[in-house]
C-alpha cells in the first residue's frame, strides 16, 4: 500500500505526521456528488457497485484524504433485517412501519448478509481495485443502539424518546433487538474485511444520548461483542458521539481507536482513553464554516493538542452539505503540512 499512514497510527507506528480523513466525506458539499444526487435514488446510489465506487473515490481524488470510507449508509442493515427504509430528502430517514411491539420483532430476522448486503461487498471488491494500493478503505457499520433508534423511532429525532421508551418499558424485547442487530453486523462486517476492507468504523451516533448507566447496558455490551468478533481480522475503531464518559471502557474493549466528538478536551480524552489506544477527532464540523485562515489556525491547535502519536486527524462528527470545498481541503491540507518539531 503506498500510503498506510492510517493503518499505521491505528497499530501505534510512527507515521511522521497524523493521516486525515473526515466522517461523511462522500457526500453533499461536493459538486461532482449532487451530479450524481441527480440522476440516481439514494439506496440506487448505494446499491449499485459502481455508483458507489466512485462515490467513495470522490474525495480521495478532489480532497487528497488519507483514506476512503465505503459510501454506504448504517440503515442498510435495517433493511437487511426486513424493515422497509425510505430516504426522503429534507426528512431524512423514514421507517414506515417501526417495531414497537414483540408482533413487530416477528418481522425483524437476522440475514444472510452475502444475499441481501452482497451488493456492499461487491462494491468494496471493486474500490479496491479502483483504489490500487493508494489508501486503505475503512468499512463501517452502526452501533447496534443507533440502528435501534431508527428501528423504533422511524425517524430521525433530537431525542430519540420513543426508542428510549422501549428499552425502558420492553427491556427484554430491547435486548433481542440488539442481539439480532449486533449477530447481523458481526456477519456483515466480517463480510465487509472478507471482501477487503482495511479497517472498520462502528458509528455510535446516538450513544451520548444515553446515561452513563445506560450506555453501559444499552450500547456498551453490544458495541464490545463487534470489537471482540472483528479485532483479530482488522483494526476497530469506535466512535460513540457525545459518549466521553465512557472512553475508559470503550479503549477496554480492545478496539485500535476511539473516534471523539469536539466537547471533550484532546488531553482529557487522552486521559481517559490511555497511551494504548489511537484518537481520532475532533474537529466541530461547523468550524469549516469559518474563513480558511482561521481554520488553519484552528486545525493547527487541534494537531498541537493531540501530538502526534496515536492520532488521526478528523472531524468531530459529519461534515455539513454547505461547507465550502476549499474549506474542507484546507482542513486536510494544513494536517498533511504540519509537523510536530
Ligand atoms: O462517511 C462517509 O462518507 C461514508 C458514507 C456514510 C453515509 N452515511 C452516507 C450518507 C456514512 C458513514 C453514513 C453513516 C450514517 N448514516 C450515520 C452515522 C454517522 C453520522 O453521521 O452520525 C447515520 C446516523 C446515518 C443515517 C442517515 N443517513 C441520516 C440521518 C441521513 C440523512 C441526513 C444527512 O445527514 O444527510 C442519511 C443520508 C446519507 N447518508 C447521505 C449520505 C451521503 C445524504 C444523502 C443525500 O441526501 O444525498
Amino acid at each position: 500500500m503506498k500510503n498506510d499512514l492510517l493503518l499505521k497510527a491505528l497499530r501505534g507506528e510512527e507515521t511522521g505526521r497524523p493521516p486525515v480523513w473526515m466522517m461523511r466525506q462522500a457526500g453533499r458539499y461536493l459538486p461532482e456528488y449532487m451530479a450524481l444526487r441527480e440522476q440516481y435514488g439514494f439506496f440506487e446510489r448505494c446499491q449499485t457497485p459502481e455508483l458507489a465506487c466512485e462515490i467513495t473515490l470522490q474525495p480521495v481524488n478532489i480532497i487528497g484524504v488519507d483514506a476512503a470510507i465505503l459510501f454506504s449508509d448504517i440503515l442498510v442493515v435495517p433493511q437487511a433485517m426486513g424493515l422497509e427504509v425510505q430516504l426522503i430528502e429534507s426528512k431524512g430517514p423514514v421507517l414506515p412501519a417501526p417495531v414497537k411491539t414483540r408482533s413487530d420483532l416477528q418481522r425483524v430476522r437476522v440475514p444472510d448478509v452475502n444475499e441481501t448486503l452482497q451488493y456492499v461487498f461487491d462494491a468494496i471488491s471493486l474500490i479496491k481495485k479502483e483504489l490500487n494500493g493508494r489508501v486503505p478503505l475503512i468499512g463501517f457499520a452502526g452501533a447496534p443502539w443507533t440502528l435501534l433508534c431508527y428501528m423504533v423511532q422511524g425517524k430521525g429525532s433530537k431525542t430519540f424518546d420513543e426508542a428510549k421508551a422501549f428499552c425502558y418499558t420492553q427491556p427484554d424485547l430491547a435486548h433481542e433487538l440488539l442481539q439480532m442487530i449486533t449477530d447481523t453486523t458481526i456477519a456483515y462486517l466480517k463480510g465487509q474485511v472478507a471482501a477487503g476492507a482495511d479497517t472498520v468504523q462502528i458509528f455510535d451516533s446516538w450513544g451520548g444520548l444515553l446515561s452513563p448507566e445506560d450506555f453501559k447496558s444499552i450500547s456498551l455490551p453490544y458495541i464490545q461483542q463487534i470489537v471482540g468478533a472483528l479485532k483479530e481480522d482488522v483494526p476497530v475503531i469506535i466512535f460513540a458521539k457525545g459518549a466521553w464518559y465512557a472512553l475508559e471502557e470503550m479503549a477496554a474493549t480492545g478496539a485500535s481507536g476511539l473516534g471523539i466528538d469536539w466537547c471533550i478536551p484532546p488531553a482529557l480524552a487522552r486521559k481517559m482513553a490511555g497511551s494504548n489506544i489511537t484518537l481520532q477527532g475532533n474537529f466541530d464540523p461547523a468550524k469549516l464554516l469559518s474563513p480558511i485562515p482561521v481554520i488553519k489556525k484552528e486545525v493547527n491547535n487541534m494537531l498541537n493538542a493531540f501530538g502526534n502519536g496515536r492520532y488521526i486527524a478528523n472531524l468531530g462528527h459529519g461534515i455539513l452539505p454547505n461547507v465550502p470545498v476549499d474549506h474542507a481541503r484546507a482542513f486536510v491540507d494544513t494536517v498533511k503540512e504540519w509537523s510536530s518539531s
